[in-house]
């Protein structure tokens, strides 16, 4: 069995760049098709970032869907930097009039979901075997496989919204994209367990074992973060050895670290990667399609939703006005603010981490940066500034 569809514009993947690209478009009564190779409840329960800057909070709102957001979600006017045996807090509301949210992923995801459901136009989940062709002409397609069904989806255009490892940026022809990579020798063992959090503010914890992030998802949740080897087995960590090592790591005079059952562990590598252009003919990449950050700023899924917003609003006019111009400038665009997060990320990443095999003169120049970050308030307002997010766009 074989059909073809047709709609404005064929999205690939449900996460937050496709989610929030679907909805944004739908307000405009853009039409499109969302395509996600997996099913509802792996994408509703995959468990990853927790911080939503002020202006992802903003959109969400603006679009309708942050009811259970702003009922659940924890607002944060701070954060601790942990290091050499004290803490330092970091007065984000006081040093830019703007703070950050504590909100799962998951939640984001459940409830863009549910949106997109309710306004009836297609979310397709378990597409299989997703692939474009003709991109360069004025019908791209997307031809999927679906519940045996040979489906081939003619569109306007594609966002390719299918994350570090999907198929569309795989798609663009050999020599066209310029790549800016780099690894990271080190990973993080993450962990969510069922207790009160011990602090009520994130900690970002530098210590000589290696770095720990103390974060939550609920009054009842905790979420924990532990510096690794980059290809660490999970086998390796029985959930003793993950709180002695968070105990050894987190732990100070007259505060300890609660304890709880941990009800999900895994480990994730750190990479920074970025593509350019964004663009190829009529694919449009957003989200880690295009660009990922090592975790320690917490702009992944951030970024993502900065890159929807600029590529709904360029579509937007183009539909509206026939002006290609915005559509032209969205990988320029998306880029500028994509950079500043890429320096961003690994400037947090290099000064918390513990470089394998890293002797002291590494360590003497990450605690003189954390001491100037502490004590400078030009510096501490740096670090907050990009922390919140830069509104609307960083120059
Ligand atoms: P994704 O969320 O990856 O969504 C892409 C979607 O496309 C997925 O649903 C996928 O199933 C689907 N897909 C893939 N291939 C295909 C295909 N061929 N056809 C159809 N659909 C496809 N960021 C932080 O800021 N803090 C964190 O702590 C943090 N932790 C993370 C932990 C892990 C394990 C990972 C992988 C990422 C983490 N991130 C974190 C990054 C953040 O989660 C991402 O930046 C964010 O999910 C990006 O959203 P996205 O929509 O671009 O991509
Ligand atoms: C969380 C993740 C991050 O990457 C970060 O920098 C802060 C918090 C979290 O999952 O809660």
């Amino acid at each position: 069995m074989s059909r073809t569809e047709r709609t404005q514009v064929g999205i690939v993947g449900a996460g937050p760049a496709g989610l929030v690209l679907a909805h944004l478009l739908h307000l405009q009564g853009i039409d499109s098709v969302v395509l996600e190779a997996r099913g509802r409840e792996y994408v509703e329960g995959r468990i990853r970032a927790g911080v939503l800057e002020h202006g992802t909070v903003e959109l969400l709102d603006e679009m309708g869907v942050a009811g259970r957001l702003r009922e659940q979600g924890l607002p944060h006017h701070g954060f601790e930097l942990q290091f050499g045996g004290a803490r330092h807090r970091i007065d984000l509301s006081g040093l830019t009039g703007r703070h950050i949210t504590v909100y799962g992923q998951q939640e984001v995801v459940r409830d863009l979901i549910a949106a997109r459901l309710a306004t009836g136009r297609p979310l397709v989940f378990e597409a299989e075997d997703v692939s474009l062709h003709e991109l360069e002409s004025e019908s791209p397609r997307v031809r999927y496989r679906h519940r045996g069904a040979e489906v081939e989806l003619v569109c306007d255009v594609v966002a390719g919204c299918d994350g570090h490892h999907g198929t569309c940026r795989d798609s663009i022809p050999d020599g066209v994209l310029s790549v800016f990579a780099r690894d990271y020798p080190f990973g993080w063992l993450g962990i969510l367990a069922e207790v009160a959090p011990s602090s009520e503010e994130l900690i970002y914890c530098w210590s000589e074992r290696g770095f720990a992030l103390h974060s939550m998802r609920t009054p009842r949740l905790t979420r924990l973060y532990l510096q690794c080897a980059h290809d660490e087995e999970i086998e390796a960590w029985p959930d003793d050895r993950i709180w002695e090592e968070l105990h050894a790591r987190l732990d100070l005079d007259g505060w300890t670290l609660g304890e709880g059952p941990i009800v999900e562990k895994g480990v994730t590598g750190m990479r920074s990667f970025v593509v350019e252009p964004m663009q190829h003919g009529r694919l449009f990449l957003a989200g880690d399609a295009a660009h990922i950050v090592p975790p320690t700023g917490a702009k992944g899924l951030n970024l993502a939703v900065a890159d929807v917003r600029v590529l709904a609003a360029a579509l937007g006019a183009w539909y509206r006005e026939g002006d290609t111009a915005p559509l032209a400038a969205y990988s320029e665009t998306a880029l500028r603010r994509v950079w500043r997060a890429e320096h961003f990320s690994w400037w947090m990443t290099t000064m918390l981490h513990r470089p394998p095999g890293g002797d002291v003169f590494d360590a003497k120049l990450q605690l003189s940066q954390l001491a100037y970050v502490a004590s400078s308030r030009a510096a501490a307002t740096s670090l907050a500034e990009n922390y919140v997010g830069f509104e609307p766009d960083p120059a």
